[in-house]
């Protein structure tokens, strides 16, 4: 085994322990000490640097039966991380190496190597594993090229838009020719950017007034694509604007997400008919294979600074759970990271 000394006595873990009821409150949840565990045959301890929080979580936290199964109840959830090797029983695997892996939420994981990426902290910052190169970049990077059949010329809206996935969505549309990108976002500040900084041709800022209003004044002749982060009132914005053989891409529903009853469906499905449109969800974890293609493409475009990217950076696991609380609000630009 190889090992770095000095760890600490405890390691402090955030544990689930009642199923939230609407948007999550501080009491349902428990920040633990617990053992620094050791690592068994074929397992690496990770000190983990920078944790993960994202809007999936909240679903894992009910007990409905999902694409992913649910916290367990007392048990430390789970989540991206990228950390560090601290000590090694695995062949491959050293102190020193940094790994990408699902045991977030926590400070030190105990996990099998073959459920840890190694990634190079000189080949790009390590918290961009988490975003603009890891999940949410390849999430936007599918959904609108694969889910939604993207081509050049496209009119391209997308909501969300100044969080991890919605800020790449458009900056990739637009770097692949896009005829007009659209964003919306729920501050003033946030539209700002898109249209600043990140090269949106309009953005609006979906609290200020109905969104179908807002969208048809920021594309008067439509839309091809719409990218999907919230859902609700967006959804059926997007449909009514919708152009022929237009495409709606689902990749999220945050604006439904802490809800106790079931939000109502769009009421203009009917115009899909009129419009040949086309609506169909997807989930990153069935992309991968679109993974070095993304890198390949992307990559260069993150370096040369062609493609912005921001981060919420929060600091220390015990604000690990307002960061992911904040996700909900809205406190994020960009890729909302807890830092170790
Ligand atoms: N299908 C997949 O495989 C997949 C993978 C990753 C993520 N997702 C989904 O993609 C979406 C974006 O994820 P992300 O990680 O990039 O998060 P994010 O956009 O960085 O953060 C979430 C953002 O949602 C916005 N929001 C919160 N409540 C809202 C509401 N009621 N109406 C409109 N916007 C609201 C907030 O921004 P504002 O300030 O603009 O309100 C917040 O910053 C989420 O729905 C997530 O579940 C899906």
């Amino acid at each position: 085994m190889t090992d770095s000394p000095a760890l600490p006595a405890v390691n402090r873990e955030w544990h689930l322990v009642t199923r939230p009821v609407g948007w999550p409150k501080p009491e349902d949840f428990a920040l633990v000490e617990a053992e620094v565990p050791t690592p068994g045959d074929g397992q690496v301890l990770v000190r983990n640097l920078y944790v993960s929080v994202d809007p999936y979580m909240r679903g894992r936290m009910s007990a409905a039966k999902s694409y992913a199964a649910p916290y367990e109840l007392g048990k430390v959830m789970q989540g991206g991380a990228v950390g560090e090797v601290v000590a090694s029983n695995a062949e491959g695997f050293a102190a020193g190496d940094h790994v990408l892996h699902f045991f977030g939420w926590r400070e030190y994981a105990a996990l099998d190597a073959k459920n840890a990426v190694k990634v190079d902290p000189d080949a790009a910052p390590l918290s961009t594993y988490l975003g603009v190169l890891g999940m949410t970049g390849l999430t936007a990077y599918a959904g609108l090229l694969r889910t939604a059949s993207f081509k050049e010329g496209d009119s391209v809206f997308v909501s969300g838009a100044a969080g991890a996935v919605g800020s790449q969505v458009g900056q990739i549309a637009r770097l692949k020719g896009a005829s007009r990108v659209i964003g919306s976002a729920g501050s003033d500040e946030k539209v700002k950017l898109l249209l600043d900084e990140y090269g949106f041709d309009a953005a609006f800022n979906y609290k200020n007034g109905p969104v179908s209003e807002q969208l048809r004044a920021a594309a008067p002749d439509g839309v091809d694509v719409y990218f999907d982060n919230v859902g609700g009132d967006h959804l059926e914005a997007a449909i009514g604007s919708l152009n022929l053989n237009g495409r709606i891409a689902i990749c999220g529903a945050i604006s439904v997400y802490n809800n106790t009853e079931p939000a109502p469906g769009p009421k203009n499905l009917a115009r899909l008919i009129q419009t040949r449109g086309r609506i169909e969800g997807f989930l990153v974890g069935d992309h991968y294979d679109l993974q070095p293609q993304f890198v390949e493409e992307v990559g260069p475009w993150v370096r040369s600074g062609e493609l912005k990217y921001r981060e919420t950076v929060v600091e220390g696991i015990e604000n690990n759970l307002e960061a992911f609380l904040g996700v909900l609000r809205g406190d994020n630009t960009g890729k909302m990271i807890v830092k170790l």
